[in-house]
């Protein structure tokens, strides 16, 4: 079965309750990732340069933001058009970035791990339930694939 409005729905609602404290999401978002992957912090500018993770970063947020967006978006054409279709510029511009920043296919599984712990804490655990994590899981796994299959162009 195709990806249903109800599953868009569901990614969308989600989002509204992320966007709505972004700084905190994404500082929580990127503790997610350094818990599942301590080795992960070496790739990023932001995280390189200090101990700690750094408060209120731009960049980080960027990041951050970047994931959540384009995870809801991915949701938003999965149902409309059956696929994720990210646009030429973009696509290329994220291969490459990832491939220089060192970045491998198995770091999207722990960003996915992230992103889907960053949600239940954030819509509370009562509301997290399997239907929502699927649309969220499929809607990313989808775009990951999009961004892994460019990497192999860029190397
Ligand atoms: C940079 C998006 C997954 C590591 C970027 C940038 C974008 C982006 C747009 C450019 C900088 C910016 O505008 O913030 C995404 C999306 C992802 C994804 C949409 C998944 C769907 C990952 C994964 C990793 C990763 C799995 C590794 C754990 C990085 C690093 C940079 C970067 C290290 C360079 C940032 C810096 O050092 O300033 N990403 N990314 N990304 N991404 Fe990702």
């Amino acid at each position: 079965m195709g990806f249903t409005e109800k599953q868009e729905g569901l990614v969308k609602e989600s989002w509204g309750v992320l966007k709505q404290d972004i700084p905190h999401f994404s500082l929580r978002f990127f503790s997610l990732i350094l818990e599942i992957a301590p080795g992960a912090k070496n790739m990023f500018s932001f995280l390189r340069e200090s101990e700690e993770i750094p408060q209120n970063n731009p960049k980080l947020k960027a990041h951050a933001v970047k994931v959540f967006k384009m995870t809801c978006e991915s949701a938003i054409q999965l149902r409309e058009k059956g696929e994720v279709v990210v646009a030429d510029t973009t696509l290329k511009y994220l291969g490459t970035v990832h491939v220089k920043s060192g970045v491998k296919d198995p770091h999207f599984e722990v960003v996915k791990e992230a992103l889907l712990r960053t949600i239940e804490e954030a819509i509370g655990e009562e509301k997290w339930n399997e239907e929502m994590k699927n649309a969220w899981g499929e809607a990313y796994d989808q775009l990951a694939e999009a961004i892994k299959a460019e990497m192999k162009n860029h190397h």
